[in-house]
């Protein structure tokens, strides 16, 4: 066995392969679906205005995207944040009773939460808020400048800290997994991989700086949203802000 062939990635990967042979007989392991939604019913809401359209042409983001981390004072509009997380998972069309997003996901099941860390957006106090998709609303769990904790849970990434926004997607298994079991991790990641994608082609399409973040301390940044790290876990993380003349490098 080489030393590529023992690595537990690559074993989650030779395991969850599909085989023409096997594909009917493969066992899943019996995972009851979680609800489709998440919410808040508690928490004090803040609905999201209409988006904002960027300026810019899509074939224009496409060739300019870059991941830039150093940020402006400046607050970002309740309209920009709004058209920033509908690029990600707003609600776009619907076919039968079923309401889908503006980024695909592995047999429309969404297994991703969104949740955005506030530092500077006009009309909404700095604090972490949950987005509720369905009502699209922001949702506020806590109140506070939690920037730093959440740079330094994300290894210390300063740059963190001096984003105006950080979007936090998280992944419940559970409505992934109920129907695609061990092999739905990989669909997981794929989709949060096309909702952070439409949200920086977004934020370059408004001239912002943003950066995908996928190295953090999981148990660090769970703790900060309350999540248990195993029906739901944080997995990836995007840092916006105003842009920087030089905000090319890190
Ligand atoms: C899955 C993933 C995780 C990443 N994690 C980080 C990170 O933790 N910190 C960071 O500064 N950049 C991170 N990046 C950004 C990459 O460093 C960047 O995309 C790469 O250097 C290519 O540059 P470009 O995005 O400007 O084209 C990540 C990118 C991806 C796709």
């Amino acid at each position: 066995m080489t030393e590529l062939q023992s690595c537990l990635g690559t074993k989650y990967l030779q395991q969850t392969k599909y085989d023409r042979e096997q594909i009917v007989s493969m066992s899943r392991p019996h995972i009851s679906p979680g609800p489709l939604y998440k919410t808040y019913p508690q928490a004090t809401t803040f609905l999201l205005p209409e988006a904002e359209r960027p300026p810019t042409d899509l074939w224009d983001a496409l060739s300019s995207r870059r991941s830039r981390r150093r940020y402006s004072e400046k607050a970002l509009s309740l309209e920009v944040l709004s058209a920033l997380l509908w690029a990600a998972s707003g609600n776009s069309g619907q076919v039968g009773g079923l309401v889908l997003r503006t980024a695909p996901s592995a047999g429309a099941l969404y297994p991703i939460e969104t949740y955005v860390q506030v530092s500077r957006v006009q009309g909404l106090d700095p604090g972490l808020y949950h987005l509720n998709v369905r009502d699209w609303c922001l949702e506020c769990l806590q109140s506070g400048q939690y920037g730093p904790q959440l740079a330094k849970a994300c290894l210390d990434q300063r740059f963190m800290a001096q984003a105006a926004i950080n979007v936090c997607w998280s992944a419940v298994l559970r409505r992934n997994m109920a129907k695609y079991g061990h092999r739905g991790l990989r669909y997981i990641f794929m989709d949060v991989g096309h909702m952070s994608q439409n949200l920086l082609l977004a934020a370059e399409g408004f001239e912002l700086s943003a950066c995908p973040v996928g190295a953090y301390f999981d148990s660090e940044a769970n703790e900060l949203f309350a999540l248990d790290g195993d029906e739901e876990s944080l997995i990836y993380f995007a840092s916006v802000g105003g842009r920087q003349p030089e905000s090319s490098g890190r």
